[in-house]
């Protein structure tokens, strides 16, 4: 077997990563500075913020990872770096650091999409032998179903789910700003709900209405509608913060983003076949999520696999793990390579 030394590096969004793998699997460093408290601040990920602590952190985070893997840089096989989706300038600072780097050492360097990313992370741990997989990547900024294949070693996808409004994990975060939880708000909620009923609140979801014909709108999602309710039932009711109410909101609230998530996924797993599942992504963390559907999978005889946590939020361990089949093929980036903050995954 070929044997190769991937760094990959990854700077979407507000997270500053670098990490070593050996054969596209094995771990051998994985660091992540993450920018959370700055951003904390403000509720939100600040672009023009984000942008200037890549620039921070890209030279030591980068340093680190090749220290913690215990090899020097001209042994690197390869130089793998996120293409998009995410912010522009987050991404650039990424990509340009890469490309110097894969121009000084003369080592290729291989463009990855961070969706595909979110996928191999899962996969770099799995043993998958029956296709299609169907996976759903839930995270702050996606909740999107892809039906996966690998023929000759290398990987297709097809989007057949997508949310027409916010990701799964911004109503997360909303929510949880709305009821002065603190950014993110996935932990907070994933910690608080089971203090609470998750049946004292009926959420529902209604179904998705699009005039687009030409695209399959069935498995899509929709997590704008549920926020405003949060919104509307803290108008309506006197809550206070972490009290009962509170608790049960926040126990309703998950329960229901949980069910809606299951349901599409199941569905759609049904309508096209898949033999197993992925779900992957920042909220695929929440332990509600995984034991509902750890569960619903069993009573399908469905194999279905997640993330370790350190891999479920934004890593650069997933991102070298993705570029690994590109690399045994040899599909490398141009030297055109730049940012694609709008990057599609299939
Ligand atoms: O994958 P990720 O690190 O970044 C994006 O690509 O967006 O995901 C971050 C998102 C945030 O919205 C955060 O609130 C959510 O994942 N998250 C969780 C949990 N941990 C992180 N949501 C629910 N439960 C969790 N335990
Ligand atoms: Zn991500």
């Amino acid at each position: 077997m070929h044997i190769g030394l991937i760094l990959g590096i990854e700077s979407s969004c507000d997270e500053t990563a670098a990490a070593v793998l050996r054969n596209g699997s094995e771990i051998l460093s994985n660091v992540v500075a993450s920018q959370m408290t700055l951003h904390a601040h403000y509720g939100g990920v600040v672009p023009e913020l984000a942008s200037r602590e890549h620039l921070r952190n890209i030279v030591p985070v980068v340093r680190q990872a090749v220290a913690e893997a215990g090899i020097a840089l001209r042994e690197l096989d390869a130089i793998a770096v996120t293409e998009g989706p995410g912010l522009a300038g987050a991404l650039l600072v990424g990509i340009l650091y890469a490309k110097g780097l894969a121009f000084a050492l003369d080592k290729p360097l291989i463009a990855v999409n961070h969706l595909e990313g979110h996928i191999h992370a899962v996969v770099m741990g799995a043993n998958f032998t029956e296709f299609p997989i169907l996976a759903l990547v839930v995270s702050g900024g996606h909740t999107h179903l892809y039906l996966a294949t690998q023929t000759a070693g290398s990987w297709q996808y097809r989007n057949v789910g997508r949310t027409v409004d916010d990701a799964a994990g911004e109503a997360f975060d909303k929510v949880a700003k709305l009821l002065g939880l603190g950014y993110p708000g996935g932990p907070q909620i994933d910690a608080l709900a089971p203090l609470g009923n998750p049946y004292a609140v009926p959420f529902t979801f209604n179904p998705i209405k699009s005039r687009d014909t030409a695209v399959d709108h069935r498995f899509d999602f929709s997590f704008s509608g549920i926020k405003t309710a949060v919104l509307r039932y803290t108008q309506t009711h006197a809550l206070a913060p972490r009290d009962s109410a509170t608790l049960d909101l926040i126990a309703s609230f998950q329960s229901a983003v949980v069910g809606n998530l299951m349901r599409q996924t199941l569905a759609a797993a049904e309508a096209f076949g898949a033999r197993a599942l992925i779900v992957t992504g920042g909220v695929a963390a929440n332990r509600e999520l995984r034991r509902r559907f750890t569960a619903a999978a069993a009573e399908r005889g469905l194999p279905i696999a997640f993330p370790s946590l350190a891999l479920a939020t934004d890593n650069a361990a997933m991102i070298a793990a993705a570029a690994w089949p590109r690399y045994l093929c040899q599909t490398h980036a141009p030297e055109s390579l730049t940012a694609a903050p709008q990057l599609k995954l299939g």
